[in-house]
């Protein structure tokens, strides 16, 4: 086995793999906004970092705690409680966590398909702004006297990754387009949830995120959109196949219409995958 916390090393997928290894979460975070400085730095000094190859695991290392739960059995919570906002934070958490190996795992595990240098130039950014989310929300829970690994939290976010372990187009179809499309949803409301119960520290660590995820959308976009003109398919179609493959159940209105627009996602990408009977609701907010 290798060291679950191998040093930086040189290559960039390297890094990825590194990261991916690494177990506590904390250290996790550390780590990735290590790797993103020296590719950055590389790269303003003109001697940018190769890209090479590295064999990421199957599933990315994580911390003993939380407990991983299937849905259904995680306890829900009144949002309007203190344990309910709590249990968000949690969440969200967990969700930056996720995010955080996601996009190291696009960089090291699709390394045979060329692509342009701005392509890691754009997932590097992203993991840093994943690792400063974890450790924004990380504080906030300490604040209220909890932690990261205090609650149980969902089992299958990482089931996306596998199912798209070997085709690109479907990880960024599915990953940044609809998992990370629908934060944008989303988040409005948690900010207003924390924003009622004057956690002014919560509230300006969800304006981060919130604000910092448009790019990651539409990352995805444009890299998605850049595959389809390589192999001459048509984007709206291709979106529509791939994530009927590979996401196992209809989007869920309302959406974020704005935020998705800005992201590079028009509604006749998300509309027809919704449940027939939300299509003929009369508008979205
Ligand atoms: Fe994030
Ligand atoms: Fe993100």
């Amino acid at each position: 086995m290798p060291d679950a916390t191998p040093p930086l090393t040189d290559t960039l997928a390297a890094c990825a793999e590194a990261v991916l290894r690494t177990q506590g979460g904390r250290d996790k975070t550390a780590l990735s906004r290590a790797c993103a400085q020296a590719w950055f730095a590389a790269r303003a000094a003109g001697t940018p970092m190769a890209v090479g190859r590295a064999t990421p695991p199957l599933r990315p290392a994580r911390p003993e705690k939380p407990e991983l739960l299937s849905p259904r059995d995680v306890p829900r919570r009144r949002p309007g409680s203190p344990e309910g906002r709590k249990a968000i934070l949690h969440a969200v958490a967990h969700i930056e966590l996720n995010a955080v190996d996601l996009h190291w795992d696009i960089i090291a595990r699709f390394t045979d398909t060329p692509m342009p240098i701005g392509f890691y130039d754009d997932w590097v950014k992203a993991a840093d702004e994943e690792a400063k989310h974890f450790n924004l929300v990380s504080d906030c829970l300490e604040a209220m006297g909890s932690f990261y690994g205090d609650l149980p939290a969902h089992a299958g976010m990482w089931r996306a990754a596998e199912d798209t372990a070997e085709d690109l187009m479907g990880r960024l179809a599915v990953v940044p387009m609809v998992l990370e499309a629908r934060g944008l949803d989303v988040t409005p409301g948690m900010i207003e949830v924390f924003r009622k119960a004057k956690d002014d520290g919560a509230v300006a660590a969800l304006e981060v995120i919130y604000g910092e995820e448009v790019a990651h959308v539409a990352y995805g976009s444009k890299w998605f959109h850049f595959l389809c003109g390589r192999h001459e398919m048509d984007p709206k179609d291709a979106f529509h196949t791939l994530v009927r493959r590979y996401f196992h159940a209809p989007l869920k209105p309302p959406f974020n219409a704005e935020k998705r627009a800005e992201a590079g996602i028009p509604p006749d990408f998300y509309w027809p995958l919704t449940e027939p009977e939300a299509q003929i609701a009369p508008s979205e907010p």
